[in-house]
């Protein structure tokens, strides 16, 4: 790189890890049963587009997920771990209340040295990481980040629940974004509504050892189903806007994977086909940060997304948060 050149940032490896097995709808609705929650393959189906998901055993850690994720998009890219000076990974879901995640992936990597932290911003969380890791990036400091969405969301679910338990899966993606004298990322925009806080929290807290308040997920589905679609749609014209792009431009498009139906109304008010939108909810379940690196990482391994083409990139979530990343891949 020449001095004085502008600096971007571009991925050059994606990878993913889906842990434990696939439990199907059928399998989950008869295990429920013997607790007396009632559901079906077809409700899950026809309201969400789920037909299984991933949920990882309890040895299984979101640090060890997060590391394992990481491993397989350093191979990618073709990069040591030793030579990586930046680790974000995103969670809702931390190994523990401190360190970070990101600590404990850099120890397990081994790439000593790196600036580590995690970003919480729930399953808006690695388009908010890849945003500030493009951030960081282009301030010529950092040249190589490793951006993790790494989950499981199965230890927060009340399984008592059938409206949010069915939902969600567990399992990591990551990416290596590396400097570079070409994009890469052309935009990236992040936002955010506090006042929303209540339709998709996991509210409780430790206070003096004790717990209190709820520890589970819960969440007003309609509300979420309403504001997801509206904020996705503004915010991919937002960075359309700022990248000097139209909706045409775009190849392919990767939304936070929370249910088959926001992903088509999100398509239809884009005006976007649905060929264009990469599907992984079907197979994965919602899996919060993790969800958009999981599903770039299938796509560019089942050769869909190729060198040069255009991706949009989005994250909504708890917060409620949500942000769009456009880039040439
Ligand atoms: N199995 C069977 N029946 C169920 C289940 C279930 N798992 N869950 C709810 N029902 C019942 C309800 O009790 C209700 O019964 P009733 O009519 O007798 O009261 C009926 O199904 C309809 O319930 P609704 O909540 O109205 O169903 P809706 O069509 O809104 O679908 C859903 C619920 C799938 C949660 C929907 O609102 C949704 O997709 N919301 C978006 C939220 C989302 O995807 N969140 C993921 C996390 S957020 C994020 O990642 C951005």
């Amino acid at each position: 790189m020449m001095a004085g050149e502008r600096i971007w940032s571009r991925i050059t490896g994606t990878g993913g890890i889906l842990p434990g097995r696939a439990v199907s709808n059928e399998e989950l609705a008869r295990q429920l049963a013997e607790r007396g929650v009632e559901t079906s393959d077809e409700w899950i189906v026809a309201r969400t587009g789920i037909r299984q998901r991933y949920l990882a055993d309890p040895s299984q850690s979101t640090s060890a997920l997060g590391a394992a994720a990481a491993r397989a998009a350093l191979a990618a890219a073709n990069v040591d771990a030793a030579a990586i000076d930046l680790i974000v990974l995103a969670t809702s879901t931390p190994d523990q209340i401190f360190p970070s995640t990101a600590c404990l992936v850099q120890d397990e990597l081994g790439a000593p040295g790196a600036a580590a932290f995690d970003v919480q911003a729930v399953c808006s969380g690695f388009v908010y990481g890849l945003a500030v890791a493009d951030a960081m990036i282009r301030t010529g400091v950092y040249r190589r980040a490793l951006v993790i969405g790494a989950e499981v969301f199965s230890r927060i679910l009340d399984w008592h629940d059938r409206t949010t338990c069915v939902l969600f899966g567990d399992g990591a993606g990551a990416v290596v974004l590396e400097a570079a004298t070409e994009p890469g990322i052309l935009a990236a925009r992040l936002r955010a509504d506090g006042s929303q806080a209540r339709i998709l929290c996991t509210a409780g807290r430790v206070v003096q050892g004790q717990l209190q308040g709820d520890p589970f997920l819960r969440m007003d589905g309609q509300a979420v189903f309403k504001l997801a679609v509206n904020v996705l749609d503004a915010s991919a014209r937002e960075v359309l806007a700022d990248a000097g792009m139209s909706v045409g431009d775009i190849d392919w498009v990767i939304p936070h994977q929370a249910n088959v139906r926001i992903l088509s109304a999100t398509a239809r008010k884009l005006g976007l086909p649905e060929s264009k939108v990469i599907v992984t909810v079907d197979q994965h379940g919602n899996t919060s940060a993790a969800s958009v690196p999981l599903a770039l990482d299938v796509a560019v391994r089942d050769g869909r997304i190729q060198p040069g083409q255009r991706v949009l990139l989005q994250g909504v979530g708890g917060g409620f948060t949500w942000g769009s990343v456009l880039l040439r891949f």
